[in-house]
């Protein structure tokens, strides 16, 4: 099958992913290499390549992409661009262990780019760039304890995996992961997404010894959730009278929700910005960014270290991902195809009498389903996600590559041709739901 093919239920199984995935199963730990993967219904693919928006699997199948490797895609799969500059460097060597011009051209750019930012430190992961934020946090204001709010997710270490699927009743900050340090709880706070009055308290009172706040400015991990109206102002005024440093974590929303991230966005500039994601445009490298006195630090006591940091290759990719995301077009081109898509999936989840809020910040969409509206990342967890299980099931049927949990990603290469056709697909998807009587009952009707 190619491309543009009829989107009706054109896979029926996927014989050498299942395969595939059971050889791995002897090697790799449930047969993947993150474990958020193994629950990718109905078992992993595994893929052969991918080019702009497609991606190939080891069937031969194709696949309009949404997952976009959980983010970082966000120039399309090999990008010409992208290819070329890695290429170059490839031939010039892998990695120097000492300083190369690409380490200071990239960060020269990322200072004229991202607001706040006066010094750059580049890392691999956006976990261990959140690491260092934290330390430098901890540092600059000599305090212990931060904040971070229901439902972030700032990577997988023992301080931040705190509050981000499990959620406590009563708001106590809960453990995400077997074997992590329980004394991480005694450092932090986990307040709600979006309430401000919540923060000033908590910053204003003696002895709260906040040295942190964490924040993704926009909750992409739970629920695609934008900042309420004032929030992130009065998160910086709240950080301005008590000293806490303000990090907005933009893993995900920099680069992507605007040219300089949501900073730009929502105009609130943080003390620290975490980058990483769509940075390299496939390749792994993050960056914490802002304060020149916080980040030069690591010159004066702070420790960051890593072999691999200012990596040549990721830096080559990430100059050309940098080219690619600065033409005149490219946020419009991407909230247009996400505004398209949001408004295609609307109609088509209303025609088959199916309950779901869909909304999306930039070319960042989340589909709820069960739901007439999304407000909290409780309301989101909240969500019928066993039929939406079912659906990316269906989907996939039909050539779309979807995430679980509702989240989809866009990327510059998406077009409106492949929006149309996804529509149809997921059209098609429930349509087949709804023939095998698997559709949920409408909300208005329980
Ligand atoms: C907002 C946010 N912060 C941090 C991370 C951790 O990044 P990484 O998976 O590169 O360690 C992620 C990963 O999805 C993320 O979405």
């Amino acid at each position: 099958m190619t491309a543009g093919d009829s989107v009706a239920g054109r896979i029926a199984a996927w014989p050498g992913s299942h395969t595939a995935w059971h050889r791995a199963q002897a090697s790799l730990a449930g047969g993947v290499s993150t474990g958020l993967r193994a629950s990718m219904p109905p078992h992993p693919l595994f893929f052969h390549h991918g080019a702009g928006s497609r991606l190939w699997d080891v069937d031969g199948n194709d696949y309009l992409d949404y997952v976009l490797g959980w983010g970082p895609v966000i120039v399309g799969h090999s990008h010409p661009a992208v290819v070329a500059a890695v290429g170059e460097q490839l031939r010039r060597g892998q990695t120097f262990g000492s300083g190369h011009v690409l380490e200071y051209e990239v960060a020269e750019r990322l200072c004229a780019r991202i607001p706040g930012a006066g010094r750059v430190l580049w890392s691999n992961t956006g976990s261990e760039a959140v690491q260092v934020a934290l330390r430098l946090a901890r540092a600059h204001t000599g305090r212990r304890r931060y904040v971070k709010f229901e439902g972030h997710y700032h990577g997988w270490t023992d301080p931040m995996l705190v509050s981000y699927r499990n959620l406590a009743e009563d708001g106590r900050p809960v453990l995400g992961s077997a074997g992590q340090h329980p004394g991480v709880l005694a450092d932090v706070s986990v307040l709600p997404f979006n309430d401000s009055a919540a923060v000033a308290e908590l910053l204003s009172q003696p002895g709260s010894d906040i040295a942190a706040v964490l924040v993704e400015p926009v909750l992409c991990n739970t629920g695609v959730l934008p900042p309420a109206p004032g929030f992130l102002e009065e998160l910086r005024a709240a950080c301005d009278r008590s000293g806490a440093v303000l990090v907005f974590d933009e893993v995900i929303t920099g680069l992507r929700i605007a040219a300089g991230g949501a900073a730009e966005r929502y105009a609130v500039t943080p003390d620290l910005t975490v980058l990483a994601k769509a940075l390299a445009g496939g390749f792994s490298l993050s960056a914490v960014t802002g304060r020149t006195d916080i980040i030069e630090q690591v010159t004066s006591g702070v420790v960051h270290a890593g072999t691999y940091n200012g990596n040549p290759i990721a830096l080559a990719a990430a100059a050309a991902t940098l080219d690619l995301l600065s033409g005149p077009d490219v946020y419009p081109h991407l909230e247009a195809v996400s505004a398209q898509l949001a408004a295609g999936l609307r109609t088509t989840f209303a025609r088959h009498g199916v309950t779901a809020d869909v909304h999306h910040v930039g070319p960042v969409l989340q589909v709820s389903p069960g739901i007439t509206e999304v407000r909290t990342a409780r309301d989101v967890l909240a969500a019928d996600w066993a039929f939406y299980n079912e659906l990316i099931v269906e989907a996939l049927r039909r050539g779309l590559f979807l995430l679980p949990g509702g989240r989809w990603y866009l990327s510059t290469e998406h077009s409106a041709a492949d929006v149309a056709q996804t529509v149809a697909a997921m059209d098609d998807a429930l349509a087949e739901l709804g023939r095998a009587g698997r559709l949920p009952v409408p909300v208005a009707e329980i």
